[in-house]
């Protein structure tokens, strides 16, 4: 299987399944050119870490309809954030979105930047969050690589090696697999596969798209990995 063609049986995959957020684009505004959002991007993202998708739905919506824009959050009350936030947990998340919504007013104009090394300047911002908002907000080929993306690759390269020494190679490999075109598109591809088909424990193979090149269910081993180093 040629390595470039892995990202559009994935892309074709997340064109007909995609799961609907209220973050992502839908489909008719996409085919009209609309670009998401990087404030939306941002605050689903980091609300994300740590936290599911199922938990975050009402969350950012509250959020969104509360403080439309970035320099609407900015300037919120700290004591209105962090009570919009409870229930979430992980707290510093709360207070690193303040001091980033304030950083971006103050230093940029109430724009993002617009690249992977310019939103790692700001607070908050670590190396998974500027990969996720460069290439869903920018389209920038950069690499996420979350619990779910390291399953996914461990499984389609056959990485044998536990987690956390496997870290380097799966993300050099998923970085490899990263098409230079519809980048945010085949990261947000990249984590549905890995919350709804390659799943933890049972894996739904038959329904992969990457089921013909997969190294591990080829060795009959995908629910074994990845494998994880005892803490
Ligand atoms: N988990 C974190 N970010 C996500 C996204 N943009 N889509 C799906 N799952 C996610």
């Amino acid at each position: 299987m040629l390595p470039d063609l892995l990202p559009d049986m994935l892309l074709a995959w997340y064109d007909r399944n995609a799961r609907i957020m209220p973050w992502r684009t839908p489909p008719s505004q996409k085919q009209a050119g609309v670009r998401p959002d990087p404030y939306r991007v941002w605050l689903s993202e980091v609300m994300l870490q740590q936290t599911t998708v199922a938990a975050v739905r009402d969350y950012f919506t509250r959020f969104t309809a509360r403080w439309p824009t970035v320099a609407d959050l900015a300037a919120a009350d700290d004591a209105d954030v962090m009570a919009e936030w409870a229930g979430l947990g992980y707290y510093a998340r709360a207070r690193n979105l303040l001091s980033c919504s304030r950083a971006v007013v103050r230093d940029h104009g109430g724009m993002f930047p617009a690249t992977r090394d310019g939103l790692l300047t700001l607070p908050g911002i670590g190396p998974y969050t500027a990969a996720a908002i460069a290439s869903i907000a920018y389209d920038e080929p950069a690499t996420v690589v979350d619990g779910n993306v390291e399953r996914v690759i461990s499984r389609l390269r056959l990485v044998t090696i536990p987690l956390p020494a496997s870290k380097p190679e799966l993300t050099r490999l998923a970085a490899e697999l990263t098409p230079p075109s519809r980048a945010g598109d085949y990261a947000q591809a990249i984590m549905d596969l890995g919350a709804t088909i390659c799943t933890p424990r049972s894996p739904a193979c038959g329904i992969c798209p990457w089921r013909d090149p997969c190294a591990a269910r080829a060795a009959g081993v995908q629910a074994e990995l990845p494998r994880k180093s005892p803490k």
